[in-house]
């Protein structure tokens, strides 16, 4: 195992349940679905973050630091998550939120809150230097920050969806299963460019599938290579990732970031009444939404085994209430 060297500290449940989808599997006429529970990593409701804080909060309070400071936007799962690390961790929370300071509290924002996290508000291009100006400004006050990068996406970060592949290789070992595929939401680009290093790291040799919630096609294959090779250096691994090897399929774009359309509506509405299993409107509804368009078109076809790895997002569900009951 690559990961075993690195610092961790507990902050979730693992590994997450593995189970199959039959009546979904059944409805789409499509491949044996399977899905991988990681919005049961507990950490305030779950989430892929929680893999990742594992080991950038070990890495800060190795650092002898004792606030986080992240950004992200208002419903950011990774936020939320990271305001419920650093509770946990005892540490003081700092989220820079794009945009405008909202009225309502609803969905992750009211968590935040909870959570006791710290809010501040900048502009989509001030975000970087809010982030900055935070870090100096709690310095100068006697604190030592950790800033995280958008998405925990960094090689620290990345690190832990190496060890959630190592987790899966010795799950399916044991349940006697073999994906074809794996398709998740892909979108700061950690969750993808530590699967693929966790893939090469222990032999998966299926298809590695990232359905974009937010980048051009190239662009996230792009980010990806670039930080599945810089985390397996992390790792004392020498491997080289080149974009044209990154399988992400943006054909799922809709009409942006964050924007609930009918395909998403549909595959949450699908998959919470046939499995009782509850996916998110902004990643994982989108990331599904992919799947089951490739299933019908199909690219994914009734023999093959196919993994959906769900990766949290569940509270954004209430903050977009009015947009799912039409
Ligand atoms: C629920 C959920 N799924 C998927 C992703 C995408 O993961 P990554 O940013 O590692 O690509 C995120 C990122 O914020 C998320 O919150």
């Amino acid at each position: 195992m690559v990961t075993h060297q690195i610092k961790r500290v507990s902050l979730g449940h693992f590994p997450t349940p593995l189970h199959a989808l039959p009546r979904l599997s059944e409805k789409l006429g499509g491949p044996q679905l399977f899905v991988k529970r990681d919005d049961q990593t507990g950490l305030a409701t779950g989430g892929n973050k929680t893999r990742k804080l594992e080991f950038l909060v070990a890495d800060a309070l190795d650092r002898h630091m004792d606030t986080l400071i992240t950004a992200g936007a208002p419903q950011s799962n990774h936020a939320r998550q990271t305001a419920a690390a650093a509770a946990k961790a005892g540490m003081k929370c700092v989220l820079v939120l794009r945009g405008q300071p909202q009225s309502g509290r609803q969905g992750n924002l009211l968590l935040d809150e909870l959570l006791g996290a710290e809010i501040r508000w900048a502009a989509r291009e001030a975000v970087e230097a809010t982030m900055s100006e935070t870090a100096n400004e709690l310095s100068v006050k006697g604190y030592s920050p950790y800033l995280i990068p958008y998405g925990g996406s960094n090689p620290i970060g990345a690190t832990g969806y190496v060890a959630a592949m190592e987790e899966l290789m010795e799950q399916s070992r044991q349940m006697d299963l073999r994906f074809d595929r794996i398709v998740f939401a892909s979108s700061s680009s950690g969750t993808q460019a530590g699967l693929v290093v966790g893939a090469k790291a222990t032999g998966y040799t299926g298809q590695v599938l990232g359905i974009s919630v937010d980048e051009k096609r190239e662009d996230l294959q792009t980010k990806v290579a670039k930080l599945a090779t810089e985390t397996a250096a992390h790792l004392g691994q020498i491997m080289k990732f080149t974009p044209g090897d990154m399988d992400v399929n943006a054909d799922y774009l809709g009409a942006g970031y964050a924007i609930l359309g009918q395909p998403e509506r549909e595959a949450i509405r699908l998959a919470a009444q046939t499995e009782g299993l509850l996916l998110d409107p902004v990643y994982t509804g989108r990331a599904l939404a992919g799947m089951i368009d490739l299933i019908r078109k199909g690219c994914l076809r009734r023999d093959e085994t196919v993994l959906f790895w769900h990766t949290g997002g569940t509270p954004a569900l209430f903050a977009y209430a009015e947009g799912l009951v039409q």
